[in-house]
């Protein structure tokens, strides 16, 4: 797929139909998180960890939905798999990292056919949780600080036009 047809079409999916990436889907999806930029060239503060766990997903998803004040919430959306992207840095370079090779995981999944969406929120109920943290079992010195969901979908990419909330206010100065 080129470029500029992934970037069109990529969207946040929240409806999953239970079924994962395939193997040769998920290469090409976490292949993509390695190509990401990275401040520094710091590829070893970045950690990534393919949870397919049902049981961890529901905990994390349950967390979540508590943090959020809406217990029948499920901020996961029932994807089978989540990606969570830890790191070792400190301040705001961590998820400016994180974002980046989240990024390049969303275009990988569309270039795939597979859903995904960035999950920010549940992240956080994740990292506030040290139990859930443990169930990662990350190196040392790792926090999670953002996720992707993934998995297969009914949902259909296709070529989008821009509704007006995606529209980034620019000046030129010159
Ligand atoms: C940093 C960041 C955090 C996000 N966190 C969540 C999240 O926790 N849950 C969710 O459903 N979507 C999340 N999103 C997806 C945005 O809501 C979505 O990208 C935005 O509304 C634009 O829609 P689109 O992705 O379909 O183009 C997040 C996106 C970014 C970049």
């Amino acid at each position: 797929m080129e470029l500029l047809d992934a970037l069109n079409q990529r969207t946040s999916v929240r409806s999953y139909t239970g079924e994962p990436a395939n193997p040769r889907q998920m290469e090409a999806i976490l292949a993509a998180a390695s190509e990401a930029p990275v401040g520094m060239g710091r590829y070893d503060s970045l950690h990534l960890t393919i949870v397919s766990d049902r049981k961890l997903l529901a905990a994390i998803d349950a967390a979540a939905a508590r943090l959020f004040g809406d217990p029948s919430a499920h901020p996961l959306y029932n994807a089978p798999t989540l990606v969570v992207v830890s790191s070792n840095a400190e301040g705001n370079v961590a998820s400016a990292n994180v974002a980046a090779v989240i990024q390049n995981m969303s275009l990988a999944a569309v270039d795939q056919g597979v859903g995904s969406c960035y999950i920010y929120g549940a992240t956080r109920a994740l990292a506030q949780d040290p139990k859930l943290v443990a169930a990662l079992d990350l190196p040392d010195g790792f926090a999670p600080v953002g996720s992707i969901a993934l998995g297969l979908t009914d949902q259909r990419y296709a070529p989008r036009e821009l509704d007006a909330k995606h529209h980034i206010a620019s000046n030129v100065v010159a």
